[in-house]
């Protein structure tokens, strides 16, 4: 019998990846392509939907033959996709209706402002599990529908279709204007502020509130079963599974028992707990989240995203010179023993979980003569990990639980330092398994359990490897005394911008 594979496309904020996976979840086959990012105005954000869906049209190809597999070996696809990104498109030209509006776009602050005010909107968190704030795709819908003419009727007659990039995708490989799927899964669907957490459907209350028109919305699916066949790109190839790429991350660290815990270390950090079927409303500043479906009932989740991560040593390379690659602050930071009393808090647009607090401003505090660019460098990996913390923190006190051990993956995990300071200040293992593609590993695994070539969630479990794993071994009165230090430091970060 000819070897069969899973593909996986990771439709990410700066790239696109289509990755290959065999049944040990091994890497076979991998390509790439970046995508202009486009910043029309202060805090705007936008990308060409087309040009991401030709990427697609070449990195499929290129994977396959780089690996040797023909498209007969391809036994489902799976999709993750950046999430709240928002595209409009015409359905019968497939021309999308501008660009598409990033989901780190701040235009929508007015808008949301307002819509604060607004009779209703003390009704959003309950309704769908989200705090009414720019980073969702339903302030970018209204604002793209209030200021294109003509756009509401159309849109109300089915002639525009709204979608985040996994729909956009899926309707262009499935046939596009001529029949293609316009499709979603509840875990992107989630992020909109536009579905009820508790039906898995589009709610009507919500959709008045920000006056958005049902016709243009994609049909919401689980995250697994059938988005349609493709046929362009990998015609006759199923379409088994899509999820936000976070989400994706939480399956393919495997955390599928409550209380299990992942963050993905990128330009900002993404961290997700497990809550099984309860769906927990946060009290902490946290989000309430669908981790994934991949049967008849959801697995929730609590998330906390955090802005700034991986981006805190960009800057520091970039703006302000103190190293001249990322990996090297690793190494100014292990000149000294610790971050000699000064604290950064990296509150560059506001800070998100667990504070929400778009006021605040970044920080760096406790500077003496004493304090060197080392201490410098070690409060920028601090950073990181003392947020890491207060996510953590949130996550236990909404849920209950406790997280055992945090699975970390992305690129600030290659920086030993770093993760030997996020097990010190949680005071639980933290570990990197040995597939650190788990966004795409995620969206495989959904995709190959939907068709049947992984059996079942235990048989993936087996798959996950540790391969590096840090202890804690801070003294506690030494954590404890930090933390204050820490969140005496955030809370002077608040009501700076007025
Ligand atoms: O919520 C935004 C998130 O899904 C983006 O992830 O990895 O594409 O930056 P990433």
């Amino acid at each position: 019998m000819t070897q069969k594979y899973v593909l996986a496309i990771d439709q990410g904020t700066t790239s696109t990846r289509a990755i290959l996976f065999d049944q040990r979840a091994r890497l076979t086959g991998v390509a790439q392509r970046e995508h202009k990012q486009h910043y029309p105005r202060p805090g705007w954000m936008e990308q060409d939907a087309l040009e991401i869906w030709r990427n697609v049209e070449r990195i499929v190809p290129a994977a396959l033959r780089d690996s040797g597999i023909t498209l007969e070996q391809v036994a489902a696809l799976g999709i993750a996709n950046q999430r709240e990104t928002t595209v409009v498109w015409d359905a019968r030209t497939g021309t999308p209706i501008g660009r598409a509006i990033v989901w780190q776009d701040v235009r929508t602050e007015e808008l949301v402002e307002r819509l604060r005010e607004s009779p209703g909107a003390e009704r959003i968190r309950e309704l769908c599990g989200l705090p009414l704030a720019t980073y969702f795709a339903a302030p970018r819908l209204r604002w793209l529908l209030d200021r294109t003419p003509g756009l509401r009727d159309r849109a109300a007659r089915g002639e525009v279709l709204f979608g985040t990039m996994e729909t956009w995708l899926i309707w262009n490989l499935t046939g596009g204007a001529d029949h293609g799927v316009h499709v979603t899964d509840v875990t992107n669907a989630g992020r909109t502020l536009l579905m009820n957490l508790s039906t898995l459907e589009w709610d009507d209350e919500l959709l008045r509130f920000f006056d958005i028109p049902k016709a243009m919305l994609p049909r919401i699916q689980p995250s697994t079963g059938d988005f349609g066949t493709a046929r362009r790109v990998l015609p006759g190839v199923r379409i088994a599974a899509a999820l936000g790429d976070q989400h994706a991350a939480l399956f393919g660290q495997t955390c599928f028992a409550p209380g299990e815990t992942e963050c993905t270390y990128g330009t900002g950090g993404f961290l997700l707990m497990n809550t099984g079927r309860e769906l927990v409303r946060s009290e902490h500043g946290l989000l309430t989240t669908i981790g994934y479906q991949v049967g008849p009932e959801p697995v929730y989740a609590l998330e906390g995203p955090i802005a700034v991560t991986g981006s805190l040593v960009q800057w520091l390379r970039d703006n302000i010179g103190l190293i001249t690659s990322a990996p090297e602050i690793e190494t100014l930071a292990g000149t000294v023993e610790d971050n000699g009393g000064c604290y950064l808090v990296p509150a560059f647009s506001g800070l998100y979980a667990p504070h929400w607090r778009s006021d605040a401003r970044g920080l760096l505090i406790g500077l003496t003569s004493y304090v060197t660019k080392g201490h410098i460098a070690r409060a920028v990996l601090e950073a990181t990990a003392w947020q890491t913390r207060d996510v953590v923190e949130a996550m236990n006190a909404d849920s209950g639980l406790s997280a055992a051990a945090l699975r970390v993956a992305g690129g600030m995990t290659s920086d030993n330092l770093l993760m030997q300071i996020v097990a010190d200040v949680l005071d639980i293992p933290v570990m990197r398994p040995i597939v650190a593609e788990t966004v795409s590993l995620g969206a495989a695994y959904a995709a190959g359990l939907a068709v049947g070539y992984w059996p079942d969630l235990e048989g993936l479990r087996r798959n996950w490897r540790v391969a590096a794993q840090w202890l804690p071994r801070m003294d506690p009165g030494l954590r404890a005394e930090e933390y204050e230090n820490w969140t005496r430091a955030v809370r002077l970060s608040f009501g700076w911008l007025r």
